[in-house]
Formats: structure tokens, C-alpha cells, sequence
């Protein structure tokens, strides 16, 4: 798909189709009975012209993701308007934007549109350079189809595929940031998608030395450095805990870290992303049930964001030192497989009791951040498809933020609202400490009844110790459950926008 920008008045456009949106500027609350104010956001006089009879009869309202299209609009060189409802204007912000952008995308896909022009009007309240980077991201993140495996795919032969989306923005006095505003929000966009595609991927056709390839060939395409390591390695490292998932496996596990290494970086900076890589989850000996579990191709998404956000953070350029370690292994029960009441050495020398195998994601990623102290990082961050536990205290909406200083938060605070994704920080305090206790070892993996979510964090910052540290949970968020006007069922792409935010803040 190919984003471009223009700053021709709207209404004097040749296109198949012209995409508006619609606010709602009524006031008052849906209780005191309110009438919809259906307000057409577009500086063209024409363009609000040629909506005056079809909001005059109500059936346009401006709630969101409402849609209408209008053949041959009178005044107009478009042969279709599709209005786009974006609700409340009060409410209304980028990440509305981005929505409706991804939303104009999959609509008109689905009419054999292939290309559109969507104009940004100034009243929304979005500043133009936020706008268009907001379009650009929903459009590109609307264009993906997880249907890879089907025989009929539509958007292979390009029936049914956007290939040009042209964003007007009238009377902008800087078309400069604009288009470096659209430069960065189709590498974002792109990495988001290339993130998906590997978390879309089945576990047979993702294993971890495939998952490594994928990010070796990355790697060399964005000139990133990339070292990929097998069974030698992780037992030379003493990467017990990490060993102890991936002995029950077949196919052989994969540590892959890839390196930023810019000029001019800070040298007091190194940030560590860690991600959790398993590229299929089981359960191991403590199996999980057979209804839903198709669903654990997706528990390398925390991997797959790590490597994504790489791949942006390399286009990109920010000038400070980034270190991505992936640990990527499948958990399977086998005659190899460690077993309940087994005790593992970490990296770090500190002995695990498992208690259940299923809690393998925290195992690995001990280990990894491990891995990344001993490398230099001196801030972590890391992203696991971690419990189930965080899907009943957040459902599917927000992912789980968790971090050991304030300061750390406050960082990853502001690059996830920039990013505009949904994230609810969950405490660690001390007094959770107790759960972690073994009676064999210095801890166990798995055992708290309530809290699922918080003890598997604790468990993580034993091995981040005192290096400031973020924890994102994005077992509910990674997967859509539904298809949405905006956005496929399927991998979602989730933090991979507020990684390259919080990234981007600490650039020298
Ligand atoms: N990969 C799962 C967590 C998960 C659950 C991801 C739902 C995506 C959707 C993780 O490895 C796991 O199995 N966690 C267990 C931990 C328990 C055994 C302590 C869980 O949450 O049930
Ligand atoms: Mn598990
Ligand atoms: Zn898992």
C-alpha cells in the first residue's frame, strides 16, 4: 500500500473515493435526550455541500465508526464520499483517527476500492503532523488480512487490496513535518504489521529457528546486527531456566540478539527489550486443555514485538544504544520434558522449583533478562504473552504495565499515550514478595491463587533485581478476539507503537 500527501483542495480530487469524518458536536450527555449535531470535518466547502441532504435527514449521526457512502457526490471529482462517523467531538484525538483510518481501509476493501483519499480537516482539534501520522498507522494496520493460508485469498490477485492512500491536508504551513510524519508512521505501521505476520504464523510454519531466521533476514535488510544461538550456547551461558523449558522439545530452542549500536548515543543509556518466544505452549507435563489451545501459536507475541520494534527503531534512528533479546522455544510434554516438583538453576545462579510447567513464559524470560544485564542494559523492558491471569483483571482491552520505579513508569506512561494504545498498570509491592517461596529452592515458579498476573511479575524482578524495569502482560491484548471496524481478528500488534515511543524519549 503507497501513502501519499497532497494539498489540493478535496472537492477538486479525481478519486474512486473521497473519505470524510464525522463529528458529533452535540454537548450534552445521551441522558438529557440529545440530538445528534453531525458536524463534517473538512475545510472544502464543496465537500460539505454535497452531505447537506443526507445529514439533513438524519440518517448521518457522527457516532463512531458509523459509515455512509454517497455515489457520484454533486460537486465533487470523487466518485464516492464515504463519511466516517468519529463520535463525540470532545472525545475525539489521534488514536480515534487512527481507528477511522483503518476503518475506511477495510470498508472499501471489501467494495474492490483500491485506492482513496481521506482529507484531514484542522477542526477535529488533531495538529496536521499527528494526523497524518495517525492515518498513515490505521490505514496500513486496517490493510492486514491474517487469511494467509487460504486458497482463495482475495487480496493475493489484488480483487480486493488497497494499493494508494492520498492524505490531504489543506492550509498546513509546514509540509516539511508532514511528510517526515508520514515517513514515520509507515515504518511504525509496517514494523506493527511485520510483527503480526510472524505472530499470525502457525507453530509449524514458526518454530524457533524459523522465528530466528525471520529476524536474521530482518536484521540484515534494515542493517541491524544479529547474533542467533542454539542449545550450545543457552547451556554454555548456564541458561537453566530457559533450558529447562525447551529440553522437552523436539525442535531446538533459539536466543537471538539483535543489536542498535548508533553514533552519537548516550553512553550512560543501554536499553534491554526482552521478549517471551514461545512459539508454541503446551503446557508441558502440566497440559493445558485441548478447547482453546490452537490459540498458543500466538505466546511468541512478545518476541515478535521485541523484533518489530527493532526493525522500526533501526529506520528510525534515534540516537540511543537498543539490545533485543528473544528467547524462542516450544513448551511440550515429552519423555525429555521437565517435570512438576523438578528444580532448575537460573543464569543468575538463583534455583527454581517448578511447580507447574505451564508457567514456562517466566522461566525463559528469567533468564533472558539475565542476559541482557550481562550485555550492558541498563534499563529493561519486557513484553510476554505472561498469564491468563491478566486477561481476568483487564480482559482484552488493556495490556498489563508493571514497573519497578516510578520514574520508569512515568516514561512508558507518555510513550504509550503518543502511541494511543490501552494499558493499566498493576502493582508489585513487596508484601506479594511471600508467594514466590519455596520450601527446596530459593523460589517457586507458580502458586499464588489470586494474582496470577502480579506473582508472575514478581517472579520476573527477581531477575531484573535492581535495574529498572517495565513489564508489559499483553496476554489479552496480542489477539484479537473479533473482528473490529478498524483492525482484523488475529495478531494485533499490541506495544509495539509504545515501545518505539518510550525508545524514541531517550534519544541522546
Ligand atoms: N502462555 C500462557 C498465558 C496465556 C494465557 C497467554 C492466555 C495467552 C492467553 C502462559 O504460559 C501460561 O500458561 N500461564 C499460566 C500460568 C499458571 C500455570 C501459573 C496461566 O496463566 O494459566
Ligand atoms: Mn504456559
Ligand atoms: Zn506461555
Amino acid at each position: 500500500m503507497k501513502t501519499n500527501l497532497s494539498s489540493s483542495t478535496p472537492s477538486q480530487l479525481e478519486t474512486d473515493c473521497l473519505v470524510v469524518v464525522v463529528l458529533d458536536r452535540s454537548e450534552k450527555e445521551k441522558a438529557e435526550k440529545d440530538k445528534p449535531a453531525p458536524s463534517v470535518e473538512c475545510d472544502d466547502i464543496a465537500v460539505r455541500e454535497a452531505t447537506k441532504d443526507v445529514i439533513a435527514s438524519g440518517e448521518v449521526t457522527g457516532k463512531s465508526f458509523e459509515t455512509t457512502l454517497l455515489h457520484n457526490p454533486a460537486g465533487l471529482k470523487a466518485k464516492r464520499l464515504l463519511l466516517l462517523g468519529g463520535g463525540k467531538a470532545k472525545n475525539f484525538s489521534a488514536a480515534e483517527l487512527r481507528k477511522l483510518a483503518g476503518t475506511a481501509v477495510r470498508t472499501l476493501k471489501g467494495k474492490s476500492i483500491r485506492s482513496f483519499v481521506f482529507a484531514h480537516g484542522a477542526g477535529d482539534g488533531v495538529p496536521s503532523a499527528l494526523a497524518v501520522r495517525a492515518i498513515v498507522e490505521g490505514a496500513t494496520i486496517g490493510d492486514f488480512d491474517p487469511g494467509y493460508y487460504k486458497s482463495d485469498r482475495k487480496d493475493k490477485d489484488s480483487e480486493q487490496k488497497i494499493d494508494a492512500v492520498t492524505i490531504v491536508v489543506q492550509n498546513a504551513d509546514d509540509q516539511k513535518s508532514l511528510a517526515s510524519a508520514l515517513e514515520t508512521g509507515r515504518i511504525i505501521a509496517e514494523s506493527q504489521n511485520f510483527t503480526r505476520d510472524l505472530v499470525n504464523e502457525p507453530s509449524n510454519l514458526m518454530t524457533p529457528t524459523i522465528l530466528a531466521g525471520r529476524a536474521k533476514k530482518m536484521a540484515a535488510e534494515v542493517g541491524l546486527k544479529c547474533e542467533t544461538y542454539g542449545t550450545d550456547k543457552i547451556k554454555a551461558l548456564k541458561m537453566g531456566a530457559f533450558w529447562g523449558v525447551a529440553q522437552g522439545s523436539d525442535e531446538p530452542p533459539a536466543l537471538i540478539v539483535l543489536r542498535y549500536e548508533p553514533d552519537g548515543a548516550a553512553k550512560d543509556v543501554h536499553l534491554g527489550l526482552v521478549g517471551k518466544g514461545v512459539t508454541f505452549d503446551t503446557g508441558g507435563i502440566s497440559i493445558k486443555p485441548a478447547d482453546g489451545m490452537e490459540k498458543m501459536k500466538y505466546d511468541m507475541a512478545g518476541a515478535a514485538t521485541m523484533i518489530g520494534a527493532m526493525r522500526a527503531i533501526a529506520l528510525l534512528k534515534p540516537k540511543v544504544k537498543v539490545t533485543a533479546v528473544v528467547c524462542a522455544t516450544e513448551n511440550m510434554p515429552s519423555g525429555k520434558a521437565q517435570k512438576p516438583g523438578d528444580v532448575q538453576i537460573a543464569m543468575s545462579g538463583k534455583s527454581i522449583e517448578i511447580i507447574n510447567t505451564d508457567a514456562e513464559g517466566r522461566l525463559i524470560l528469567a533468564d533472558g533478562l539475565c542476559y541482557a544485564r550481562q550485555l550492558g542494559c541498563t534499563h529493561l523492558v519486557d513484553a510476554a504473552t505472561l498469564t491468563g491471569a491478566v486477561v481476568v483483571a483487564l480482559g482484552y482491552v488493556n495490556a498489563g504495565i508493571f514497573a519497578s520505579t516510578d520514574e520508569m513508569y512515568e516514561r512508558f506512561l507518555k510513550a504509550n499515550q503518543q502511541a494511543g494504545e490501552k494499558m493499566w498498570r498493576l502493582p508489585i509491592d513487596d508484601e506479594y514478595k511471600e508467594l514466590i517461596k519455596s520450601n527446596i529452592a530459593d523460589m517457586v515458579n507458580s502458586g499464588a491463587r489470586y494474582g496470577g498476573a502480579i506473582f508472575a511479575a514478581m517472579f520476573l524482578k527477581e531477575f531484573a533485581e535492581d535495574t529498572p524495569w517495565v513489564h508489559l502482560d499483553i496476554a489479552g491484548t496480542a489477539w484479537m478476539e473479533e473482528n473490529k471496524p478498524w483492525i482484523a481478528k488475529g495478531p494485533s500488534g499490541i506495544a509495539l507503537r509504545s515501545l518505539v515511543e518510550f525508545v524514541k524519549g531517550w534519544s541522546a
